[in-house]
C-alpha cells in the first residue's frame, strides 16, 4: 500500500508513533524514524528508543534510519526533512506523535512546565510541518498526521473546563433554600 512512500514519524521511539511507523514500513514505506529518547517529562535523551525501532524495522524486512532531534527545534525539523529525502529520494508522509507530560494542574504550574509542553505539541506541529507543507502546496503530494496532543488532560487540569456538574439533590437543595 506505501510501496514506493517515504514516511518521516516524529516521536516514533516508543507508544503511538512506534507503532504507527511499523506499520507503515509493514506496508512498504521507508521511514525515517524521529526520536530524541526524552523521559516522560522531557528531560533528558537516549538514542536507544529510536535505533530500537529501526532494528525492529529492519529485522522485519523493512527500511528505517534514525534521527534523534527534536520537534521543538526549527532546524532539527528541517534536518529530518533532509535526511528523509538525502538517504530515501522524497517525503509524502509526516505523523508527528511527539509528546511530553508536565502533569500539573494551572495553578500549580510553572512557566517553564508551560514553555516546555508549548514548545513539543504547539510549536513542534508548526516546526514538523513547515516545509513538508511547503512540498505539498507545490507538488501536491504530502500528508501531515498529528494526534491531538494530551487534549484530554489539559481539559482535566484546565482553568478553562466546564463547570463541575451539580448533582440532583444539591440542586434541589438549592432551590429549597430561600434567597
Ligand atoms: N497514549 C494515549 O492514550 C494518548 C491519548 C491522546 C493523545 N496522546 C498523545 O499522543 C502522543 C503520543 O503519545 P504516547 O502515549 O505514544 O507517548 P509516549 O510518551 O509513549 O511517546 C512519546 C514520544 O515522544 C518523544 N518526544 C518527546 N519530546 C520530543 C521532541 N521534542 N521531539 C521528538 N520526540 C519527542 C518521547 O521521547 C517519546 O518517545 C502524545 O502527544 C500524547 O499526548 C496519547
Amino acid at each position: 500500500m506505501l510501496d514506493g512512500r517515504v514516511a518521516l514519524c516524529a516521536g516514533a521511539g516508543r507508544g503511538v508513533g512506534a507503532e504507527v511507523a511499523k506499520l507503515m514500513a509493514a506496508h512498504g514505506a521507508k521511514v525515517v524514524i524521529n526520536d530524541p529518547g526524552t523521559s516522560g517529562s522531557g528531560e533528558g535523551s537516549d538514542g536507544a528508543p529510536a535505533q530500537e525501532i529501526v532494528d525492529q524495522i529492519e529485522a522485519a524486512g523493512g527500511d528505517a534510519m534514525a534521527n534523534y532531534g527534536s520537534v521543538a527545534k526549527f532546524d532539527d525539523c528541517l534536518a529530518m526533512v533532509h535526511q528523509a529525502r538525502e538517504t530515501f529520494g522524497g517525503l509524502h508522509i509526516v505523523f508527528n506523535a511527539a509528546g511530553i507530560l508536565r502533569d500539573k494542574m494551572f495553578h500549580n504550574m510553572f512557566p517553564e512546565d508551560w514553555q516546555a509542553v508549548i514548545d513539543v505539541h504547539l510549536t513542534g506541529h508548526f516546526n514538523i510541518s513547515r516545509r513538508p507543507r511547503a512540498f505539498s502546496a507545490m507538488s501536491g503530494n504530502a500528508i501531515t498526521v498529528q494526534p491531538s496532543s494530551g487534549s484530554w488532560r489539559w481539559h482535566a487540569s484546565s482553568p478553562w473546563r466546564m463547570p463541575r456538574r451539580v448533582s440532583p439533590s444539591t440542586s434541589s437543595a438549592r432551590r429549597r433554600t430561600p434567597g
